[in-house]
């Protein structure tokens, strides 16, 4: 990623004011995501959904390329009192952080090579949460534009060495068409 790719997320999120809520993807898994262990954000942004999974007891890694992001989830992470631990990434050329990870989340955010990451980084029983919206998306939405999106039933095709747990591709109650997947690392 170019300086200039970083600079343009830094100025969107100095533009945005306030906390976003957690995904409401991740919230319907509630029941199904554990309840301790490490986890990882990729590509988290401000940590939205960093700081509900570190609510809920898991300690959380939240990488990003923003340093803006990065600096307003520490932040609010301090302000609670929740362990959150930030680290810039570009990973468009850098690696994951190194697990075991019980959870690994990457929500909006599509770097096709990370598929074949995602196993090196999980637990042995361990999930993935990863949606995205698609190619159909933009029947109702600019954004994001054609470059950023799935094709339509692409991504049960990109998952290497994991199991799918569920996977759903349709319009969601937000109004965006997204592929759906949890998928998990045999033990
Ligand atoms: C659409 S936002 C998604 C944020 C969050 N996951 C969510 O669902 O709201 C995409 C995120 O990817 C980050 N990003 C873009 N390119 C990146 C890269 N090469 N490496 C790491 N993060 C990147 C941006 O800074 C931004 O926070």
């Amino acid at each position: 990623m170019s300086q200039a790719d970083r600079e343009r997320w830094n100025g969107r999120y100095r533009e945005q004011a306030g906390a976003s809520e957690p995904s409401r993807f991740l919230q319907s898994l509630a029941d199904r995501l554990p309840s301790g262990g490490r986890a990882l954000d990729v590509a988290g942004g401000p940590g939205h959904d960093s700081l509900w999974l570190a609510r809920r007891g898991l300690e959380v890694t939240l990488v990003d390329v923003s340093d803006v992001a990065l600096e307003r989830a520490a932040a609010v992470a301090r302000e609670a009192g929740l362990p959150l631990r930030c680290e810039r990434v570009d990973l468009e050329t850098e690696p994951l952080p190194s697990g075991p990870h019980a959870l690994v989340l990457c929500l909006n955010f599509l770097w096709r090579p990370l598929f074949a990451a995602f196993p090196r980084v999980l637990a042995p029983g361990g999930l993935l949460v990863f949606a995205q919206p698609t190619r159909s998306n933009l029947q109702r939405n600019p954004h994001p534009s054609a470059r950023f999106l799935l094709e339509d039933g692409e991504l049960p095709g990109l998952l290497r060495g994991l199991e799918v747990v569920s996977y759903t591709e349709g319009w969601t109650e937000e109004g965006r068409h997204e592929a759906r997947l949890v998928a998990t690392l045999r033990p």
